[in-house]
């Protein structure tokens, strides 16, 4: 099975009401915990790159390590850039065998973001690679930049059948009060529902994106806090709602603060009963576990997308 890109997959989840998830990826451990839990759940599977984590690891080892997960496990894998800000990094993934990307206009105007998803999309579409747009703007840290609530913007649902049309775009994240990392509300979660119904109506069967979907796994934060970390009040996406949103047009879910809290809390934990220890084989093995065990449990009991390949 080679990589893959996500159209057939989007079509079937659309159609299935379950939802395709996209798991950020920044080494070989984080790439094995992922693609082990998919292969025993039989699910297909994005795996996402940002501008970052190729700053950290390198274009060519997170390439060559997902090719070497697409063999050991014959699953049909897309590799996509997460947040491509501008078409420079968005042409160097494509040049550089992804079969997917991601440009993130949301901080530009409406007319602008179109200008820049269309440039994308063309350069994409002659090369087969699909493109992710991104209306509205959600709060919360990525990378270097820090969208305060203040500027965050739910996406407006009459922006969006002209974005589709004018772009091209093969799916869209949209903006409906989910945020980046693991601070996601104060008090009780609430996600706009009726706008992503809206949207739904209005582009029927375009997939939809939902970013900042992690659940902030409590498990992983009472661990965290146990040995030595200090985050309180973390709080993420309720998961009955990522259902939800799943069974509505949303087709991709992300999520990356879910694997780093699990990493986290089981090399703190590991630490805390073995301070002695020094082989990071020792450590990674369990954390790489924790990351199998939390993917196994969203891809089934969250996303609904274990046996669909
Ligand atoms: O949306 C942001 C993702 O969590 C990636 O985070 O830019 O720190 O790699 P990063
Ligand atoms: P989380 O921070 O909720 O995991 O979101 C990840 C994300 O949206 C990556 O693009
Ligand atoms: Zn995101």
């Amino acid at each position: 099975m080679p990589i893959v890109t996500s159209t057939e997959m989007f079509k079937k989840a659309y159609e299935g009401g379950y939802a395709i998830g996209a798991f950020n990826v920044n080494n070989m451990e984080i790439i094995q915990g992922i693609t082990e839990a998919a292969k025993e759940e039989n699910a297909p599977l994005i795996l996402q790159v940002s501008a970052g984590a190729r700053k950290y690891a390198n274009h060519t080892y997170l390439m060559k390590l997902i090719e070497a997960a697409v063999i050991e496990t014959d699953l049909p894998i897309v590799v996509h850039l997460d947040h491509g800000e501008d078409f420079e990094i968005c042409k160097s993934c494509i040049d550089g065998g992804f079969t997917s990307v991601m440009i993130d206009g949301s901080a530009h105007s409406f007319e602008e973001n179109i200008r820049l998803t269309k440039q994308v999309v063309d350069y994409a579409h002659d090369r087969g690679v699909v493109v992710e747009g991104e209306l509205g703007r959600l709060a919360g840290v990525e990378d270097d930049i820090n969208v305060s609530d203040e500027d965050a913007s739910y996406t407006k649902p009459e922006q969006v059948q002209e974005f589709v049309e004018k772009t091209g775009v093969d799916s869209l994240a949209i903006a409906i009060g989910t945020s980046h990392g693991a601070y996601k509300f104060q008090g009780e979660a609430k996600l706009r529902f009726d706008i992503l119904e809206e949207i739904g109506k209005l582009v029927p069967g375009f997939p939809i994106v939902l970013h900042g979907a992690s659940s902030v796994i409590p498990e992983y934060v009472e661990m965290i806090n146990k040995f030595g970390g200090n985050m309180p009040g973390a709080q993420g996406v309720p998961e009955e709602m990522l259902r939800k949103a799943a069974s509505l047009s949303v087709c991709k879910i992300n999520i990356d603060s879910d694997i780093r809290l699990a990493m986290t809390g089981t090399i703190r934990k590991h630490f805390a009963e073995n301070p002695g220890d020094f082989d990071p084989r020792k450590y990674l093995a369990p954390a790489r576990s924790a990351i199998k065990d939390l993917v196994r449990n969203k891809l089934v009991n969250v996303l609904g997308c274990n046996n669909k390949i």
